[in-house]
């Protein structure tokens, strides 16, 4: 199967893709950053199906219906708190890229549009981050999952730019 990794400037509430990921915190109750514009997007049901989910490991992720957004499903990723790196914060970060991609194989999703998890309110820095996003999906993705595309959504041009770089 061809497997695409590309990037692109966008709102990821624009996305028609089989799922969107969040990054949430582990209430999963909704936040600002893309967190909010999600819900916001998706209507209120999202919230009273987030609510059944009992909340959300750091490094973890579980799924929804996309309701109102136009994307099938939203993938609901909790990323570290960025504090200096010494506290497993890669490894963490990474964990919620395998796992959204291995929720979206579970569904058998064929394509996944991530934000920059963890690298706004949660201050992981876009050099550091994005690296270990690429690397996660390259690697879940050779190894045989369902998705066979790949969207880094960057929402500013300087984010695009390093993933860019990454990419190739
Ligand atoms: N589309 C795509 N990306 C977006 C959007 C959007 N509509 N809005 C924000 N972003 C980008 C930010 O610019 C950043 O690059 O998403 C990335 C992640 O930033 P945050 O949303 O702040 O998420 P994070 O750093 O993981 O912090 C999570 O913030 O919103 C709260 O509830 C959330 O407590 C959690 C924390």
């Amino acid at each position: 199967m061809r497997v695409t990794m590309r990037a692109v400037h966008a709102d990821i509430t624009t996305l028609a893709v089989d799922a969107i990921v969040n990054a949430a915190n582990t209430s999963l109750l909704g936040g600002g950053g893309v967190d909010g514009a999600i819900h916001r997007a998706a209507g209120p049901e999202l919230l009273v199906e987030c609510r059944t989910l009992g909340g959300c490991a750091t490094g973890d992720a579980k799924i929804t219906r996309g309701y109102r957004l136009p994307a099938r499903y939203v993938i609901h990723a909790v990323g570290p708190v960025w504090r200096g790196g010494g506290h497993d914060e890669p490894a963490l970060l990474s964990s919620c890229y395998r796992r959204a991609l291995e929720l979206a194989t579970a569904h058998d999703l064929r394509s996944v549009a991530f934000p920059s998890i963890s690298t706004g309110v949660y201050g992981y820095p876009i050099e550091q981050a994005a690296p270990i996003a690429v690397s996660t999906a390259r690697g879940v993705l050779a190894s045989g999952a369902s998705t066979s595309e790949v969207i880094f959504c960057c929402f500013s041009a300087s984010d695009l730019a390093v993933y860019e770089r990454l990419l190739g």
